[in-house]
């Protein structure tokens, strides 16, 4: 067994459910042991080390443990297309964000692109992600080859669709069955690893297709689209879908709105979109850069919440701007804080939830990681400056574990980043 000392801050509360600051739990000089990668016991270290005293100790002296940052949105084939400014979502895809997912099609690339994916996903601290694959089958076995092999969790599929877009990314839904039928069979629940089932979205999937995503979605399946994200994409959207109630309803037609379903954006969500996704327990992955950049809107995180729909965060990236969730949070953070009245104010507790925790449920995981409780695996990201760096300086002048968080969500970068940990394995560090 190991013993990790460090301030130790993790929320295995809902911040959102009650009062925020009972949500997280913190020891200053804190400690996490871990036997087979399993976390045996947290508290403090002179608690901990006294219990243990034969147990080794890893001292993290002078950094911050969370738990590893939870994606819930994220992109593999636009890792090297992230910077494309000044666009609305439609104009964007066709100029940025396909030409580069057509160059998927090449085995070699994709394999190049899958290793960019995710050696950037852990030096960000990410150690979970449900990750928006390919439109090309042997790019997603590539991707999931190396994905298994560097250790993360990952949930991820085949993107189909079979209208609208350049012809290279489109296939018939017979193909689409059988190909994701093969790619469910040689990876679902293999390590780590799970399958979601991908529409890119309603506008690029005809009735047929996402009938065919109906019957792909088995009982442990996951199920990951785009939804509201832009007002020009839902008004097309709409005249495509004369039957249809509003865009969520495209989805629900098919069965793909459960519990285990995850939509991107949701910006600009009805009401009865949002009481289906409250029935129905689907999750919302907040992608707050990718928003601003595309220029999207402005979340309603509280009417989310006033209709008891989880929400999560996701970088988006390719349309988001990095894959670092701190700089997610701390956008989100902005864009509650502009929306006046209408926004929700978020505290550092509700930052760090939605970075870790929140994803852990959204993806069906929270049971396994998302905290440092008992019987989870070692998931953990350090955060630890450099010493003189902005982020050193104010860490020493934090008055507590809360304002300790409120600058690492201020200043953190990818650079803070010193050590990742997943099932108690070092990835990085
Ligand atoms: N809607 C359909 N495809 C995409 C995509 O790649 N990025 C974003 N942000 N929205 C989408
Ligand atoms: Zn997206």
């Amino acid at each position: 067994m190991t013993l990790y000392r460090a301030t130790v801050i993790d929320t295995p509360g809902d911040p959102f459910a009650g009062e925020s600051a009972d949500a997280m739990v913190s020891d200053q000089d804190g400690a996490v042991l871990v036997s087979d990668g399993i976390i045996t016991a947290r508290g403090s270290f002179a608690t901990l080390s006294g219990l243990h005293p034969e147990e080794s100790v890893v001292d993290l002296d002078g950094g911050i443990l969370l738990p590893g940052f939870v994606d819930t949105h994220v992109h593999l084939p636009q890792i090297r297309a992230i910077g494309g400014l000044g666009m609305p979502l439609l104009d964007w895809l066709e100029r940025c964000a396909l030409p580069e997912e057509s160059r998927l099609a090449d085995r070699g690339y994709a394999a190049a692109v899958a290793t960019d994916f995710l050696a950037n996903l852990v030096s960000s601290g990410t150690t979970t992600a449900l990750v928006f694959g390919a439109h090309f089958a042997a790019a997603m076995d590539v991707f999931f080859e190396q994905a298994e092999q560097v250790g993360l969790n990952i949930t991820s599929g085949l993107v189909v669709s079979d209208r609208i877009l350049r012809p290279d990314l489109l296939c018939t839904p017979d193909q689409a069955l059988t190909r994701s039928r093969e790619l469910i069979r040689r990876w679902h629940g293999r390590g780590r690893i799970r399958y979601a089932v991908t529409p890119r979205f309603a506008l690029s999937t005809t009735d047929a297709m996402l009938e065919v995503c109906g019957e792909l979605l088995g009982e442990d399946l996951w199920f990951t689209s785009h939804l509201n994200e832009n007002l020009a994409e839902v008004r097309s959207v709409a005249a495509l879908f004369a039957g249809s109630r509003d865009y969520l309803d495209t989805y629900h037609r098919h069965g793909l709105v459960t519990s285990r379903s995850v939509f991107a954006h949701n910006v600009h969500a009805g009401d009865a979109e949002l009481a289906l996704m409250g029935d129905t327990g689907a999750w919302v992955s907040h992608c707050p850069t990718s928003n601003a950049a595309l220029g999207s809107g402005l979340f309603p995180l509280r009417r989310h919440l006033e209709h008891g729909v989880g929400v999560a965060l996701g970088s988006d990236v390719g349309a988001g701007t990095g894959l670092f969730l701190i700089k997610e949070a701390l956008q989100a953070y902005f864009v509650q804080q502009l929306l006046g009245v209408q926004g929700r104010p978020l505290s550092p507790v509700h930052l760090l939830y939605l970075a870790t925790r929140a994803g852990a449920r959204a993806l069906g995981l929270d049971h396994q990681l998302g905290d440092f409780g008992v019987g989870k695996s070692f998931d953990a990201v350090l955060i630890r400056p450099a010493p003189g760096t902005q982020l050193a300086v104010n860490l020493a002048n934090a008055a507590d574990p809360t304002d300790a968080l409120a600058r690492v969500f201020a200043l953190a970068t990818p650079a803070d980043v010193v050590s990742v940990w997943v099932g108690g394995r070092l990835i990085r560090g």
